[in-house]
């Protein structure tokens, strides 16, 4: 079978296949619904400095070929995530990425500085690309000062690896990407939600109590796969992929495009087991290619 082990930067992954932020819960919730060697991470839902509620509901709808939601980053906050969640994360297998969020520059260092040093703690996913925080004043990511400004200021209070977030919601994602890998980024994740809309006719009133959210499922995935090789041509940090992976053969995409390794959201949603499903189809995929691992295919995409 072929070799499914990656790297992203130092980070040695079992395989490509990470569960992403949001649709994974805490990631114990998964447990014993799948195959833990075949998942190559989890990306734990966005983590902030103290508990945050959320937005009230409708918070999610069903979209064609995806889905808008607007949560609100609802999350237990640091301290309790340390305490009830990251002992047993740390059991499971799969390396751990913590994507963690704040409201100012401050609060993205204070919920660093609590996280870094905990063991278990693979990676730290900085989030600069919600679409749904208010408090934000707009997408953070979209100014590439404000994002340059975070990720300088975290990298001081850090040694873990620590992967940058990116939005879509910009004329050109790879001056995000410049911005985030100029500042000491280790990789780049991409792509969170597109702002959207959805409306129920018969109410007059929009589907989510929020009144826009974020897109995500495979209605985004040409999106996704064009800005993920935007930027690996752009930076010299890896690339992690993420928007409408639902298959192997979406992974294989990905990998094709450039991208080191790559995250699953929205499928989540209807096959808990999806990153090891999807690490296995993988391994067919690679097969069919006439490939013997993982890393033999990435960037290999023909353009002429
Ligand atoms: C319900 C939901 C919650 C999400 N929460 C987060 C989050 O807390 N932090 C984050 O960086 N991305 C979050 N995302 C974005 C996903 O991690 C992912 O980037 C996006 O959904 C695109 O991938 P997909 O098409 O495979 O879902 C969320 C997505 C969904 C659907």
């Amino acid at each position: 079978m072929a070799d499914l082990s990656c790297k992203v930067g130092n980070l040695q992954l079992a395989t490509p296949v990470v569960a992403a932020a949001g649709t994974y819960g805490y990631g114990l919730e998964f447990d014993g619904l799948v195959d833990w060697s075949m998942v190559g991470g989890i990306s734990v839902k966005g983590i902030s400095r103290d508990p945050c509620p959320g937005h009230s509901a409708p918070r999610m709808v069903e979209t064609a070929a995806g889905v808008l939601n607007a949560i609100g980053l609802q999350n237990i906050g640091a301290d309790a995530f340390v305490v009830q969640k990251l002992p047993g994360l740390r059991t499971l297998g799969p390396r751990i990425i913590v994507n963690c969020w704040g409201d100012s520059v401050e609060q993205y260092e204070a919920v660093v500085e609590r996280l870094d040093g905990e063991e278990g703690i693979d990676a730290l996913e900085i989030n600069v690309s919600c679409p749904n925080r208010r408090q934000w004043g707009g997408v953070l990511a979209a100014d590439t000062a404000a994002t340059a400004a975070i990720v300088a200021a975290v990298r001081k209070k850090t040694r873990l690896p620590l992967w940058v977030k990116l939005s879509p919601n910009v004329t050109d994602i790879t001056e995000s990407a410049r911005a985030a890998a100029g500042e000491g980024a280790d990789a780049l994740s991409l792509i969170n939600t597109l702002r959207g809309m959805a409306i129920e006719l018969g109410t007059r009133r929009p589907a989510l109590s929020n009144l826009s959210g974020g897109l995500s499922g495979p209605a985004i995935k040409p999106v996704a796969l064009c800005m993920v090789y935007d930027c690996v041509r752009a930076v010299e940090v890896p690339v992690v992929g993420i928007g409408g992976i639902s298959s192997g053969r979406d992974a294989a995409e990905f990998l094709l495009a450039g991208a080191s390794a790559v995250q699953v959201g929205t499928a989540n949603l209807y096959d808990p087991a999806a990153p090891a499903r999807i690490s296995s189809e993988l391994e067919t995929v690679l097969e069919e290619l006439g490939e013997s691992s993982v890393s033999s295919v990435i960037g290999t995409l023909r353009t002429s």
